[in-house]
């Protein structure tokens, strides 16, 4: 096969940050996504269904014009806090300004201090969810510094997914960016009401890659890339045509200077070639026709939407991937693969 068209997709987990960043990263995943769920963790977390209007609307502001970014649509998510209003969020969802909330752990990764710190809280929020088909996005990991950072997400599963399943049998939950097989067993087990998205980076590379030649900041991201045969497990699922699995860059771009840094910090940006990543992989899977209903139809089913009119093409073709990206404010930030020849190009 030597082109693909396929159904325009949708991101399902984009840090589009704000600002000369917003600015720089915006058009990447504007031309090819229909809609993109966006992080709410901005350095002032978007908690109120007011922040979030505000958000979408410097989105929409620094849209570039043109039809090739015109289509694009950002979803809204609630930033959950220990102090979340159940009757609020409820509130914001039912206006549709947000389409989910997300849960961090507090501390667990970039900008998430506000974060959770103690999920019992929750509960009133979470009961308001189940009840109006709110979903939760979460990301699993335990912040515990006994745990070693690569158990983080299978303890997450075993400690508090599981028993907040048991309690919330009906709330829809997303776990977000999985890197475990164990996820992907748990996301499987209990598909009717959970779903999990699926970075491309954690599909191309495993722990070892993060220090390949000497540590490299551009690999780390949160949570980690774990062992191979969890990778293999990412890829399997991702491939598999199971309708729980769809796709989710978690592109997270951060200026050069803080990524190559004494403490760099988590976040890899894939805006720029997401689609062209995932299209690699597939075909090295042999299952390009499984990547339509993994980027454009499961994401949208799950949500209770309907998929995007637009479609997209690939062509079967090397190109380089840029080494930076310019910033408008002088910064620059280093795309995933930087500098390496991918073997499929998004048509404009
Ligand atoms: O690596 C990450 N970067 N993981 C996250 O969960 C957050 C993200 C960011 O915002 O930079
Ligand atoms: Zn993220």
């Amino acid at each position: 096969m030597t082109e693909i068209t396929i159904r325009r997709p949708d991101d399902w987990h984009v840090h589009l940050r704000d600002d000369a960043m917003l600015e720089a990263v915006l058009p990447y995943t504007a031309r090819q996504f229909g809609r993109a769920i966006v992080m709410p963790n901005l350095a002032e977390p978007v908690t109120t269904p007011a922040l979030a209007a505000d958000y979408r609307r410097r989105i929409l502001q620094a849209l570039p014009e043109g039809k090739a970014y015109q289509h694009f649509v950002p979803l809204m998510t609630c930033y959950l806090t220990d102090e979340t209003d159940a009757a609020q969020i409820a509130e914001g969802y039912e206006d549709g300004v947000f389409v989910a909330a997300k849960l961090y752990p507090a501390n667990a990764t970039t900008n998430s201090a506000h974060g959770v710190t103690d999920i019992t809280r929750l509960e009133p929020v979470f009961t308001k969810m189940q009840a109006i088909g709110m979903p939760l996005l979460l990301h699993g990991e335990v912040t515990d510094p006994e745990i070693d950072i690569f158990d983080r997400e299978a303890v997450y599963i075993e400690r508090v997914l599981n028993p907040l399943i048991k309690e919330f049998p009906k709330l829809k939950i997303v776990m977000e960016h999985v890197t475990t097989k164990d996820a992907v067993e748990f996301v499987r087990a209990h598909r009717d009401q959970m779903a999990a998205t699926i970075t491309a980076h954690h599909l191309i590379i495993n722990r070892s890659h993060v220090f390949e030649g000497g540590i490299n900041p551009h690999r780390y991201c949160l949570p980690i890339a774990k062992r191979e045969v969890h990778r293999l497990a990412l890829r399997e699922a991702a491939s598999s045509g199971d309708a729980c699995f769809f796709l989710g860059t978690d592109t997270a771009p951060h200026p050069v200077s803080d990524k190559e840094a004494a403490c760099g910090c988590a976040g890899i940006f894939t805006a720029a070639n997401a689609l062209e990543l995932y299209a690699q992989v597939f075909d090295e899977e042999n299952a390009l026709d499984k990547l339509e209903g993994f980027a454009a139809l499961h994401g949208p089913a799950f949500y209770g939407m309907d998929a995007n009119e637009g479609s997209v093409t690939l062509v079967k073709e090397d190109w380089r991937v840029p080494g930076t990206i310019a910033v408008p404010d002088g910064g620059s930030v280093r795309p995933f693969r930087a500098g390496q020849t991918l073997s499929w190009k998004l048509k404009d």
